[in-house]
């Protein structure tokens, strides 16, 4: 949700800002914009569109400074316009400033503002921030910073720089994350550290309740009250090499293409294949407390939603033991029972997605324990639970997630088999022959990949069908669910994922030519009943596409075209059973010509409610 950099140097910053807001577009890309400080005073150059039309911008209307601050924009008050986007100026246009969150108070503050005089010129709600720091602003602005966040209620990460106090940027945050980046000669602030990560290496990340001043030779840290905060750097060991394509024409193909890779991290050091025994030693909680809880709940939004739903069945068929799943958003509008014998484990790719992050501090309040399953152990929620479950996936720039989600899958496959070994609720046979097939998994995961092109062949086929159901029972279930959206992100299609069981309970209705199903078939406890969903659907002139093992005669007879997996453990189908759903969703959009990494209306990381 919107994306902010700046940098307070002595070169000129122009360039390195908009580098670092095509690596930030994938929070946002409605509308672009930047601000910087030089002999001028304070200069602008803002669009509607993406950062590609603010570079053609400022090709055409050049701009340069060695102090400044720059958005990528997704809209919440006002619409995308040039006018709405940011960074916003104060009445004397001598203060410039750019937000990421919702000032939720920004009705009431503006009717003040206006009385006071204050003139508007956007739709936005971050403009009444910049007309406060105008208000409070006596030749300081961190002073002025200061005083205006105080009036502020909502969720904020903002940066400012002022002609009348140049130099620096001044930056605080509640709520949505804000990176500071140690260079030589030069500070950076971003939302994440990927745009870092030409610069310079070590970075700190502002608490919320803080505030940082950003100058050429360093960074002071400041709580809101004005108290002084020492910070240490820490060290960045993400190689820059991991976030470019890497020859593929789209973010998402490299990262569907990266997910055998991405379980064998995942598992690297965490499995003994000789005992069958999971040592998640780097959770960072005792292994009595998977003893002492009576019941898991798993927490998350969208995909990571999906993966939790696979961690049920895991942990319920592994663990013995009940558990929820909830919507983070709906679970915070619940009066939702929890005690200290249950134990909350909250998924997110981002760490940071605001709905999973404010159920999780709910759930810190009444929880035996709160851990984090994110591929950002430096997120919020990594650092505010009391324990973490590292992806080990390595930075995802596609909106849609992909490896991200196989990469949740597989952690919580490991911590189902800690959970249940630690209860004694899975024999040592049982948990050497499923580790040993999970370490199988990645070599399977390539064979599926290597299918990719008939794969293409049929997604292309199938360009014209408007509707999808996907069917999916047990532990694929939630496979529907996530191949209905992943269809649904980035090919703008109506496709739903639906259970198996249910299609008799309405679904059924919508079964006729124009609909096509994407029935999963592996060779499990509900391969029957799955393979007479297929029938009813043949009955009624529904066409019929499947996922199902490598060999199985049953489904190709029954389905147009089958997208083959191999053989694996049952409860492991789902590493290999989603392939095929990501690849038709990404080939269907790509075929489409959509822009497959940031489709329209979305974001990678949700830190608004
Ligand atoms: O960062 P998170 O995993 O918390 O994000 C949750 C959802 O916003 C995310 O999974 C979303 O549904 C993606 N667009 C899925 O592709």
């Amino acid at each position: 949700m919107c994306g902010i950099i700046g940098c307070a140097g002595v070169r000129d910053t122009v360039p390195g800002l908009i580098e670092g807001l095509r690596r930030l577009e994938y929070r946002g890309y409605d509308s672009a914009g930047i601000a910087v400080l030089n002999g001028d005073g304070l200069e602008r150059r803002r669009v509607k569109g993406k950062v590609r039309d603010l570079a053609e911008e400022i090709r055409r209307h050049p701009i340069t400074g060695a102090c400044g601050i720059g958005h990528t924009r997704w809209a919440t008050h006002g619409r995308p316009s040039e006018d709405n986007a940011h960074p916003h100026t104060d009445c004397s246009g001598t203060i410039a400033l750019l937000h990421n969150g919702i000032v939720e108070n920004y009705w009431s503050l503006k009717e003040k503002l206006l009385a006071e005089g204050h003139v508007f010129k956007t739709e936005t709600d971050t403009e009444v921030i910049v007309h406060l720091v105008e208000k409070h602003f006596h030749g300081s602005l961190e002073e002025a910073l200061r005083a205006a966040v105080k009036e502020l209620e909502g969720a904020f990460a903002v940066a400012c720089i002022s002609s009348r106090d140049p130099g620096k940027i001044v930056a605080a945050r509640n709520g949505p994350p804000v990176v500071v980046g140690f260079g030589s000669g030069e500070s950076f602030l971003s939302s994440d550290i990927t745009p870092l990560l030409a610069h310079t290496r070590r970075v700190a990340y502002l608490g919320d309740g803080e505030i940082a001043v950003l100058e050429p030779s360093g960074v002071r840290f400041a709580t809101f009250a004005g108290a002084p905060v020492e910070k240490t750097a820490e060290t960045i060991d993400w190689e820059p090499a991991m976030i470019e394509k890497r020859g593929f024409e789209h973010f998402m193909a490299k990262e569907i293409f990266e997910q055998a890779d991405v379980v064998r991290d995942t598992l690297k050091s965490r499995v003994s294949l000789d005992s069958g025994q999971v040592f998640l030693d780097d959770l960072g909680i005792a292994p009595d407390v998977f003893r002492e809880v009576s019941r898991v709940v798993l927490i998350a939004c969208g995909t990571s939603y999906h993966a939790g739903l696979v961690g049920k069945y895991l942990l319920e068929t592994l663990g013995h033991v009940p558990v929820d799943v909830e919507y983070a958003s709906e679970l915070r509008s619940r009066d939702f029972a929890m005690d200290r014998e249950t134990l909350v484990l909250g998924i997110s790719q981002s760490g940071e997605t605001a709905d999973t992050l404010a159920a999780l501090r709910l759930a810190r309040e009444k929880a035996r324990a709160v851990l984090a399953v994110t591929n950002n152990t430096r997120s919020s929620m990594a650092r505010e639970a009391d324990g973490v479950l590292d992806l080990h996936a390595g930075p995802e720039i596609g909106v849609a997630a992909t490896k991200t989600f196989v990469g949740q899958m597989a952690a919580l496959a490991l911590f189902a088999l800690a959970f249940a070994q630690a209860r004694g609720a899975l024999g040592e046979e049982a948990s050497r022959t499923l580790v040993q097939e999970l370490q199988r998994v990645p070599l399977k995961m390539d064979r599926v990949l290597g299918g990719a092109a008939a794969i293409e062949r049929a997604a292309r086929r199938f360009l014209d069908c408007e509707h999808y159901l996907f069917l999916g029972r047990w532990i694929n279930f939630p496979i529907a669910l996530e191949g209905a959206l992943k269809l649904k992100e980035i090919s703008y299609t109506h496709a739903e994922g639906y259970a198996g069981g249910e299609m008799k309970h309405g679904p059924i209705a919508l079964i006729d030519e124009g609909m096509t199903t994407l029935a999963i078939v592996p060779h499990d406890r509900v391969y029957e009943k799955m393979l007479s969903n297929i029938a009813e659907v043949k009955a009624r002139n529904g066409r019929i596409l499947a996922v199902a093992f490598e060999g199985d005669e049953r489904a190709r007879a029954a389905a147009e075209e089958v997208f083959p997996i191999p053989e694996t453990h049952q409860l492991f189908t789902p590493f290999l059973t989603v392939l095929p759903l990501q690849l038709f969703a990404y080939y269907a959009a790509s075929a489409k010509g959509f822009d497959v990494d940031q489709p329209r209306n979305l974001a990678k990381s949700v830190t608004v409610e």
